[in-house]
């Protein structure tokens, strides 16, 4: 039986849809007071998989009652994207590691489970859960996008060396060049970006990141490489936060398209990781 979280109802009925698995109905919604409400209609099966994304403190709520729900079952945890997964460290004396926080209250429903991540920003997170875990890759999913469309001596840039390894992927599966973003300091106020070794001039870009959150980062990055002649410019994430005006930047920057995934279901969300996820689920 799948059961699809508020954040994860489309993507887990598309799941469920593959599997041919039942796909539970759930009740939720918001009390006067701001308190969620969460109630699995349908009759539990002794095997359960929860979908659930959580972009939002709220959703790591209804994420709490489904696991409760679901307390006696073996579960399966599909989190697409693990919001704080950028609280990874402790960066400032009397932070928290909010990343470890989540993990350490999920982990009490998890001891006969197992969780599935997509694309975590940070794989050091899945050390602090204390099952059977794994971070599944949707670069080639994007990938496989960017290349129905037809680019023209493509190249593929990685807007810092964090996304270097997803961009390296890409570039396998396109068969074209990659490389990243780096910052040369020219003088105590001076700073130059570009990529570090490949040209751009005339070619058709595509930045891949894990995500887009503010957008500040790629629309610097698009701005940047159009500055340097590259022809048309793409953008692949794999989770589309979007917050505020994330579109509105990367358009004006100058983006050709946006294309991101369905781990968070938003308007540019046009590849599905469902079968992803599915393959990992029948594993
Ligand atoms: C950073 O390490 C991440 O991989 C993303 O590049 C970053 O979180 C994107 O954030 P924003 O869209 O706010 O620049």
């Amino acid at each position: 039986m799948i059961i699809g979280g508020p954040a994860s109802q489309l993507l887990a009925g598309r799941v469920a849809a593959i599997l041919n698995e039942t796909l539970a109905l759930c009740d939720y919604k918001t009390f006067p007071d701001g308190e969620s409400y969460t109630q699995i209609v349908t009759p539990l099966d002794d095997e359960i998989v929860i979908i659930q994304s959580t972009p939002t403190d709220q959703d790591l709520v209804y994420l709490l009652q489904l696991l409760d729900v679901c307390r006696d079952r073996r579960v399966s945890l599909v989190i697409p994207y693990f919001g704080y997964a950028r609280q990874d460290k402790i960066f400032k004396p009397g932070e928290p590691m909010t990343a470890r926080a989540l993990a350490t209250a999920l982990n009490p429903f998890l001891q006969n489970g197992r969780v599935h991540l997509v694309n975590i920003h940070a794989p050091s997170i899945m050390a602090h859960f204390q099952c059977p875990i794994e971070n599944l890759d949707a670069t080639s999913l994007l990938a496989e996008r960017i290349a129905s469309l037809g680019l023209k001596d493509t190249v593929v840039i990685s807007p810092d060396k964090g996304a270097m390894a997803m961009a390296k992927t890409a570039a396998a599966c396109l068969g074209c060049d990659c490389d990243y973003l780096q910052k040369t300091r020219l003088s105590g106020t001076e700073v130059s970006t570009a990529p570090k070794e490949v040209a751009v001039k005339g070619r058709d870009v595509v930045i891949f990141d894990d995500m887009i959150a503010t957008g500040g980062t790629m629309a610097t990055a698009i701005a940047l490489l159009r500055q340097q002649g590259a022809s048309r410019v793409y953008l692949a994430a794999v989770h589309p936060v979007l917050t505020g005006s994330a579109i509105l930047k990367l358009y004006r920057s100058g983006v050709e398209a946006v294309l991101a995934t369905d781990t968070l279901d938003k308007g540019v969300s046009t590849v599905s990781v469902a079968p992803l996820i599915a393959k990992a689920l029948r594993a």
